[in-house]
């Protein structure tokens, strides 16, 4: 008979507890390699919780080893002498070390360090979305091939459990689509540019001193951090590799206070958000785009640096997972999850009782582009449109606007032009029924080249019914 979870945990339940207790370890020892805002998070959190999480595991868990770049940095916590060390080399190849947590992000040296941690037999924890969304692939094949586990709840979504949501507990669902804010960054600024009216520059400083920001911001304000979690849920939800560049991806930069008071005024809300759909037939589609979102949706009360991912199951329906999407301790508490599940299922127990690898998986092997899901071309989708053009306030602007969007088939829903400027522009703003993107597209380049239009159009796309 297949052992009940209670008996798999440590066997500290005490029904298994004379089969485990010749193969339990007495304690699990974690090296860190990394302490900036995550590190030093999931640090505290296995100090000041570690009664708690020795009674949940069943043995201690301790941090035997921290490296980082400056060992004389103050990080405000307290670390045992002789943990910190400035060679990661020092965490990997320690014998004694079961679990690597990878918290430094970026691509190299990350991929090396962790290949290396699971060469050496060692299980791997990381938020590296980046990493992930990269050269995932490659990484648990590896693990695969070692017999090791990683995990990876912290790469999306911070403290939300939207990973362990996927493989396990929807695992009986065809996911039908994934709607989310899933950048915690870009929802502050915008949340702070809506409801403080403050700049964009100015709230970005804030959110990196706040920790929630990529050592590179434009990962954030550029869709690309949003890009990169897509790619990582996309591949648990359709089962299948996605290629990053196929993912359209636009982030928050264009957007100006402007355009979120008009947004107020039309009764939406402006988010970045990461929208995966699995169509009838197996066509699938990603993108990451700001959009407007109608102010009733409980998306667009998501505010700050919270996150909120919707996931639709062909069995479950709606699901909505909601909490902070960046930060310290959030992010902390999602990496030592990792490390205490990957402790009791993989590490605590005899080996042919180990938890099989999780009902989904990043696909094995080295996916080629072949083998990367096709996803349906941008030119393709349909969408309500919000168009924002900046235009001479003279006669016939208005005729020669409508009339080229008549012409490629786009129908307008709602239209204000704001101000009169005898001489100089003004917005004018006009939003669509739902219309193909290639047709927006189009129509976008001959009202670029009207000579009455003074800048460049903002184009954002609309959630929502039709107006
Ligand atoms: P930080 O920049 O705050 O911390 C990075 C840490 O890595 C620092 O302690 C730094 O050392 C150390 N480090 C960098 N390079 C090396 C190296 N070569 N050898 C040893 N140590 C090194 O990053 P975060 O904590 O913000 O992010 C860590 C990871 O978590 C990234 O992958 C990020 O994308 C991800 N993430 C971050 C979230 C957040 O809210 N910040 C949320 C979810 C995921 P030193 O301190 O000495 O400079
Ligand atoms: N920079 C990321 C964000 C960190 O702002 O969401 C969490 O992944």
């Amino acid at each position: 008979m297949a052992p009940k979870e209670s008996e798999i945990a440590g066997g500290y339940k005490g029904v298994s507890r004379a089969t485990t207790e010749k193969h339990m370890k007495q304690k699990i020892n974690v090296g860190i390699i990394g302490l900036g805002t995550v590190g030093s998070g999931a640090f505290r959190i296995l100090r000041d919780n570690a009664e708690l999480i020795r009674h949940r595991v069943g043995v201690p868990v301790e941090v035997t080893k921290i490296a980082v770049r400056d060992a004389t940095r103050d990080r405000g916590v307290a670390i045992p002498a002789g943990v910190l060390t400035t060679n990661p080399s020092q965490v990997i190849d320690d014998p004694n070390i079961d679990i690597v947590i990878e918290l430094i992000g970026g691509y190299e040296p990350a991929r090396e360090l962790i290949l290396a941690a699971i060469a050496r037999g060692k299980h791997v924890v990381t938020a590296n979305k980046a990493l992930l969304a990269a050269d995932g692939a490659e990484i648990h094949e590896a693990a695969r091939r070692a017999g090791v586990s990683i995990g990876y709840e912290a790469s999306v979504g911070g403290g939300i459990p939207v990973i362990k949501a996927l493989k396990e507990a929807l695992a009986a669902n065809r996911i039908l689509s994934i709607y989310g804010i899933i950048n915690g960054t870009s929802n502050y600024i915008l949340t702070k540019m809506t409801e403080e009216e403050r700049s964009f520059a100015d709230v970005l400083a804030e959110a990196q001193r706040a920790g929630y920001a990529e050592a590179d911001p434009t990962f954030d304000v550029g869709g690309i951090d949003t890009a990169h979690k897509l790619a990582i849920l996309v591949n648990l939800a359709f089962g299948a590799h996605v290629n990053l560049k196929d993912i359209y991806t636009e982030g928050i930069t264009l957007i100006s206070p402007l355009d979120i008071d008009f947004g107020k005024v039309l009764g939406y809300k402006l988010k970045l958000l990461a929208i995966a759909k699995m169509h009838e037939g197996g066509q699938a589609e990603a993108r990451v785009h700001p959009t407007m979102v109608p102010d009733d949706y409980p998306i667009a009360k998501v505010a700050g640096v919270y996150n909120a991912i919707q996931i639709v199951g062909n069995a479950c329906d709606d699901i909505m997972l909601y909490g902070r999407g960046a930060g310290s301790m959030p992010t902390g508490s999602a990496v030592v999850a990792d490390v205490m599940d990957i402790a009791r299922r993989q590490i605590l127990i005899e080996p042919s009782r180990r938890a099989q690898p999780p009902l989904l998986e990043l696909p094995a092997g080295n996916a080629t582009s072949d083998a990367a899901l096709a996803l349906q071309p941008m030119e393709s989708i349909v969408s309500l449109y919000y168009f924002r053009f900046m235009a001479l306030d003279q006669p016939g602007v208005l005729a020669q606007i409508s009339g080229i969007l008549g012409r490629h088939r786009i129908s307008i829903a709602q239209m204000i032009q704001r101000g009169r400027k005898q001489g100089g522009s003004v917005p004018l703003v006009i939003m669509t029924h739902k219309a193909l993107e290639r047709d927006i597209q189009k129509a976008l380049v001959e009202i670029k080249s009207l000579s009455c239009i003074t800048e460049d159009p903002i184009l954002i796309r609309v959630e929502g019914e039709e107006p």
